[in-house]
């Protein structure tokens, strides 16, 4: 079986109804970055970095897969599918998909804030009724915060990725504007016979060393147009 791996972000959960980050219209426009995704927002006013993802957790919780979501978990019956996120929501889990590594961390789970583990906690919270509250800690006493992946903090599962994208016969990439590292780095990782695809209603950059074949289009539209290339 060929192996097929599909690096997604937040463009494939847009037509679920969660915004993307950087379009217009982006639940990013509202926050300014540096208030609410980073280690120093969380040392700043933690309360409001709660209540922000509690926002996006409800969010979250709120909505359904769409058909890209479905379609890639589908591709599992011809292909060795990996899916490589950037997203924090489960809507590939919720479409069937069986093999998920999350780059950038799950909203639906907590983990504490302890600096001293911080970065090599390997336990994690489930969260009651979606919502973290102020006070809810771990066994030390740590406030917990949302599993998610700061800017400017390590993303664990990158060697991993690597390793999953350094063996793919095809790439899919869809709904990144590849403008957050490392993740955009992963393309790099391909092995020269790959074939590369990139689905997006937008113009992203990819340098033209990689041989990417564009699918200028939305996530649904675009699967089925990917799904004719490969099929
Ligand atoms: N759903 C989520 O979990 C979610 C949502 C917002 C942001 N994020 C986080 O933000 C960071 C963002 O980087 P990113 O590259 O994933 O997102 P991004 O917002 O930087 O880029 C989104 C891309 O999706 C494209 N897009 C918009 N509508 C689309 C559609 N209907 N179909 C396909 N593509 C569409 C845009 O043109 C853009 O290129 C990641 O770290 C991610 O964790 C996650």
């Amino acid at each position: 079986m060929k192996k097929l791996v599909v690096l997604s972000g937040a463009g494939v959960s847009a037509e679920s109804g969660i915004s993307t980050f950087r379009d217009s219209g982006g639940l990013w426009e509202q926050y300014r970055i540096e208030e609410v995704a980073t280690p120093e927002a969380w040392e700043a006013n933690f309360e409001m970095v709660l209540e922000f993802y509690n926002m996006r957790r409800k969010n979250v919780l709120e909505v359904k897969p769409n058909q890209a979501h479905i379609d890639i978990a589908e591709l599992e019956n011809t292909f060795d599918v990996h899916v490589i996120t950037q997203n924090i929501d489960d809507l590939h889990e919720r479409a069937g998909s069986s093999k998920v590594l999350h780059l950038h961390g799950e909203i639906l789970l907590a983990k504490s804030s302890n600096p001293a583990t911080l970065h090599q906690e390997e336990e994690y919270y489930p969260i009651n009724e979606g919502v973290i509250k102020k006070g809810e800690t771990c066994e030390k006493g740590f406030q917990l915060r949302p599993h998610v992946v700061w800017f400017g903090e390590p993303v664990p599962n990158l060697p991993i990725a690597e390793e999953i994208v350094s063996t793919a016969d095809i790439l899919l990439v869809i709904g990144t504007s590849l403008n957050v590292y490392p993740a955009a780095n992963l393309l790099y990782y391909t092995k020269p016979q790959c074939e590369i695809y990139l689905i997006d209603p937008n113009q992203v950059n990819v340098s033209h060393d990689l041989n990417v074949k564009v699918i200028q289009e939305k996530a649904t539209s675009g699967m089925k147009t990917f799904k004719n290339f490969i099929q």
